[in-house]
């Protein structure tokens, strides 16, 4: 496919530029300021679909964000390409730390990517990634090269727990109907060795409130006399793990599927140096659940991590007080099989029966989702394969990954269809991070590498 090539080599100052006018709009789904953002930044990718060539595209509303849809139905009998994407992104938060404005898009060189990488709030989750799908589809359609239907479903609440995707799958079956699921919203292990994601893990997320005294208190008349709260929670918090790091609500494991011997050797040969890991992160030594290697701990493993935690005086100076309440925020990430409503109740009950009767504890759980894992027995990931390596020359790699993207679970149970994550990002690309950044290498590759995955799909789905 030469005229692939050259026809990004040809648009490649377009692509680049199309991707920074995305990213420039701050479609911030957390935060309600930046509601009409949001807004925008579905229309302007409903005009992007029209200009790839999309016959029919719409916004379709929900009582969240819009979902933006289309397609082009070539020939009913032919195979159908579901596109999953997000258009929101992030909180750019703590701004202080990016060395440019988050919303201010520019290109900078790094070691890990020579040819420069755009650095801007989302851009390669997942507006970098998104768009990549867009543009593959205007090649196709330009030069007469779909060999397929396709339909795009972009949505503007994942970074928030797509709730308004849920409604919406489960009320348009039909119209999302499809014969394999493609997602570009994960990462691959380098851009010598491409990855093909074969698991997400699940989530619950949760808050939690230990309230002890009904006021402030000054910390000298009562401190020692009353429970204060942060002492406990952080207390509560350390219990959490023992001494192997093991997690210690009971039942959390129940339901973890151990890997075979020969499936943790397999996944050892993927390319990884505990060197540069340790490097790249400034750390002597790494930390975590003792028998598994870094690998299985940030993969096939359940985790407990607190995310944020506040509570009492933490302005300039000293204030001398017992808080009345403090608070932390608490994700699990759980592996296939076990259930987020489970854990989530399991959560909630150990960490009350934990609490001392001098406190009253709140949890509060905020979203969560399922884990998945991907066969790699299908025609889709065959196809993902021999795109990849027509593309890097080399075979990509199985790897499960650590991050979540729930929806996925739900497609498989609503839609009946596998998804493939094919993942043009690097762990090092600083995704919710400051300095967020997407390689133009990557990004141009992802433009190539797509169409021969509709190429070869459609050739193995005749077969
Ligand atoms: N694109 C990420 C998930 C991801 C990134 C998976 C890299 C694998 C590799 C997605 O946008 C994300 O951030 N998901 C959230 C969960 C969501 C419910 C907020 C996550 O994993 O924290
Ligand atoms: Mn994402
Ligand atoms: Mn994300």
């Amino acid at each position: 496919m030469n005229d692939l090539k050259n026809y990004i080599e040809n648009h490649k100052d377009r692509f680049i530029n199309e991707l920074i006018e995305l990213l420039k709009i701050p479609s911030v789904s957390a935060d309600p300021a930046f509601n009409q953002d949001v807004l925008n930044t579905a229309e302007v990718v409903k005009e992007s679909l029209v200009k790839a060539g999309c016959d029919h595209v719409e916004i379709c509303e929900t009582p969240g964000y819009p979902i933006v849809y289309g397609e082009k139905i070539i020939d009913p009998s032919l195979p159908t390409v579901l596109v999953y994407g997000h258009y929101d992104v992030q909180p750019a938060d703590p701004l202080h730390l990016w060395d440019s404005p988050a919303f201010e898009p520019i290109i900078k060189k790094t070691e890990l990517h020579p040819e420069g990488a755009i650095f801007a709030r989302g851009a390669c989750d997942d507006k970098g990634q998104m768009y990549m799908h867009v543009k593959a589809l205007e090649y196709m359609t330009e030069t007469g090269n779909l060999p397929c239907n396709v339909k795009f479903m972009i949505e503007g609440e994942e970074e928030v727990g797509s709730e308004s995707l849920g409604w919406f799958v489960k009320r348009n079956q039909e119209k999302l109907a499809n014969d394999v699921i493609l997602i570009s919203d994960t990462g691959m292990i380098s851009n010598t060795q491409p990855s093909i994601t074969t698991g997400l893990r699940g989530l619950s997320y949760v808050e939690v409130e230990v309230t002890g005294p009904n006021r402030d208190l000054h910390s000298g008349l009562y401190g020692g006399a009353v429970a204060n709260p942060i002492n406990i929670l952080t207390k509560m918090i350390a219990s959490l793990h023992d001494e192997n790091n093991h997690i210690t609500i009971p039942g959390f494991y129940d339901k973890v599927e151990d890997l075979t011997r020969e499936e943790r050797d397999e996944m050892a040969k993927a390319p990884f140096s505990l060197e540069a890991y340790k490097n790249a992160l400034d750390i002597e030594e790494v930390y975590g659940e003792k028998g598994y290697t870094t690998n299985e701990r940030n993969s096939i493993r359940p985790t407990l991590d607190v995310n944020g935690i506040w509570g009492g005086y933490t302005g300039e100076g000293a204030k001398t007080v017992i808080a009345s309440k403090a608070y932390a925020k608490i994700s699990m990430r759980l592996v296939p099989n076990q259930d987020w409503n489970e854990i989530t109740e399991l959560f909630t009950k150990h960490f009350k029966s934990i609490a001392p009767k001098s406190v009253k504890v709140k949890v509060s759980p905020h979203h969560g989702g399922q884990g998945y894992v991907t066969p790699i027995d299908n025609i889709g990931y065959q196809a993902a394969s021999m795109a990849y390596k027509d593309t890097f020359g080399v075979t990509p790699i199985p790897q499960r990954s650590g991050g979540s993207i729930p929806i996925v679970s739900l497609f498989e149970d609503e839609l009946k269809s596998k998804t493939i994550l094919m993942g043009f990002g690097l762990d090092s690309d600083a995704i919710h991070s400051p300095n967020e950044h997407f390689g133009i290498f990557n990004y141009l590759k992802g433009i190539e590498t797509i169409p021969l995955f509709y190429k070869h799909f459609t050739n193995l789905y005749q077969k």
